[in-house]
C-alpha cells in the first residue's frame, strides 16, 4: 500500500500543483469462506487485504475551475477527471459511470445526515484491487468516499452506519442489490484479523490470525465477472422465495433436517440453492471454530466443501475457478495447500487458498505453471495478511 500512497501523492502534485490536505485508504477484501451467505442472514468470514484505495483531496481553489457545489475527482486508472455533485436532488443515473461509487456514496451521507455541508474539492483516486476480480474493488471505494468526507467534516460516522450507507449507494447508483459483506469488511477490517460476521445481527467477532507458518494466497483467474448482470440478483431471488415457501423469514433459519422436511415445496433449483446455502452456513461457523483452535486441516477441507457446494448447488463457478481449485487440490496437503475455494460473488474472479507459508513459492509456480497449461491465461497471484479497515492517513 506504501507504493500507491506515493503515488497517489505524486499524481495529485502533478495534476493540482499542491499537496492534499487529506489522504484516505480503504483495502478490498478475500472472503475466507461464507458465500452468498449475507444476503441469507448468514454468516460470513472475510478478511482485508494489502491491497486498496487511496483517496488524496483537498479543499478547491479558484484556479481549479471547479464550479460550486462540486467536486472534481481524477482517476489515474481512467487517466480522467470527472466532477461529481455535493448537493442538490442527486439521482443515480440510468447506467453506471466510474464516478458513480463516489457519487452515491456522497447522495446518501447528505441525506442520511441532513446538515452535512461538504465544500467544494478536488482529488485523486488510485487502486490496486484488480476491478471485476471480486476482491471488491467497488466496495473500496465506496468506503474510502464515506471515509473521506469524514476527513474532510471531521465527523466520525457509527461504523455499521458507514458500511450500510456505502452498500446503499451500491444498490441504488452502482445498480447491483449486494449483501453487506463488502462494504462492512472494508470498514472494520483489523490487521491480523479474520471477521466473522452475523449478518442478522450486523455484529462481527474479530477472529486472529498471526500463525506466520500459514498463508492466504489469492490467484486471480483473470476472467472477469460482471455482478450486475442478472445472476446475482437471481439467486439471491431463488433464496427468498425457498425461505418464503419454508415459512421463514431467511435460509438462517432453516436447519438441515427442516430443509429435507420441506424439500417437496421447493423446486429442484430453488432446494439446491437452499442446500448450498444452509450448507455453507454451518460450514463457516465450523471454519472460524477451527482457526481458532489452530486446527487448519479442518478449514481448508470446509473451504474445497463450500467450492463444491458453490459449483454443483449454487451454481456460480466457472471452469477456470474449477481448475484453480483441482490444481490446488492436486498439489494438496502433502504440497502444501490446505484449501482452495472460489471467492466473491463467483462467474469468474479468484480463488482462495491456505497454504503452508514455506512453500508458497513452489505452490505458486504449479498453480500459474498448470493454470496456463490448461487455459492459456496468466494468473495473478499474491499473497496477503489480513490488513486494517479504512483509515485516515495524516500526512
Ligand atoms: C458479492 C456481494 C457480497 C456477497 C458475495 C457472495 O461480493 O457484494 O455481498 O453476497 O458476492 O458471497
Amino acid at each position: 500500500m506504501e507504493q500507491l500512497l506515493q503515488e497517489t501523492l505524486a499524481a495529485f502534485e502533478k495534476e493540482y500543483g499542491r499537496k492534499p490536505q487529506w489522504v484516505v485508504t480503504a483495502p478490498g477484501r478475500v472472503n475466507v469462506i461464507g458465500e452468498h451467505t449475507d444476503y441469507n442472514d448468514g454468516f460470513v468470514f472475510p478478511m482485508a487485504i494489502e491491497r486498496g484505495v487511496v483517496i488524496a483531496a483537498a479543499p478547491a481553489v479558484s484556479g481549479d475551475e471547479v464550479p460550486q457545489g462540486k467536486a472534481k475527482i481524477f482517476s489515474i486508472a481512467k487517466k480522467k477527471s470527472a466532477l461529481v455533485a455535493l448537493g442538490g436532488n442527486i439521482r443515480p443515473y440510468d447506467y453506471v459511470r466510474w464516478f458513480d461509487y463516489v457519487q452515491g456514496v456522497i447522495a446518501g451521507a447528505l441525506q442520511e445526515e441532513g446538515n452535512w455541508q461538504v465544500p467544494s474539492f478536488v482529488a485523486v483516486i488510485h487502486s490496486n484491487v484488480p476491478l471485476g476480480g471480486g476482491l471488491s474493488s467497488s466496495a473500496a471505494l465506496e468506503v474510502a468516499t464515506a471515509t473521506l468526507l469524514e476527513a474532510i467534516l471531521e465527523k466520525k460516522m457509527d461504523p455499521v452506519r458507514k458500511a450500510l450507507l456505502c452498500q446503499k449507494a451500491e444498490h441504488e447508483f452502482a445498480k447491483m442489490p449486494c449483501g453487506i459483506m463488502d462494504q462492512f469488511i472494508s470498514v472494520m477490517g483489523k490487521k491480523d484479523h479474520l471477521m466473522l460476521l452475523d449478518c442478522r445481527s450486523c455484529e462481527p467477532t474479530m477472529i486472529p490470525f498471526t500463525a506466520q507458518e500459514y498463508s492466504i494466497l489469492i490467484t486471480n483467474s483473470k476472467v472477469k465477472h460482471a455482478l450486475s448482470g442478472s445472476e446475482y440478483p437471481e439467486r439471491r431471488s431463488s433464496c427468498h422465495t425457498a425461505a418464503e415457501k419454508l415459512g421463514v423469514a431467511s435460509l438462517r433459519e432453516v436447519s438441515k433436517e427442516q430443509l429435507e422436511a420441506g424439500k417437496e415445496r421447493l423446486t429442484d433449483q430453488q432446494y439446491r440453492r437452499a442446500r448450498h446455502v444452509v450448507g455453507e452456513i454451518e460450514r463457516t461457523v465450523a471454519a472460524a471454530d477451527a482457526i481458532k483452535k489452530g486446527d487448519y486441516e479442518t478449514l481448508g477441507q470446509r473451504m474445497y466443501a463450500s467450492h463444491q457446494s458453490l459449483r454443483d448447488d449454487f451454481e456460480v463457478s466457472c471452469r477456470e475457478l474449477d481448475i484453480l481449485v483441482e490444481i490446488a487440490q492436486k498439489i494438496g496437503l502433502a504440497g502444501g495447500v490446505y484449501g482452495s475455494r472460489m471467492t466473491g460473488g463467483g462467474f469468474g474472479g479468484c480463488t482462495v487458498s491456505l497454504i503452508q507459508t514455506a512453500k508458497m513459492n513452489e505452490i505458486i509456480a504449479t498453480l500459474r505453471k498448470e493454470y496456463q497449461q490448461q487455459t492459456q491465461i496468466e494468473p495473478e497471484i499474491f499473497v496477503t495478511r489480513p490488513a486494517q479497515g479504512a483509515e485516515i492517513i495524516d500526512n
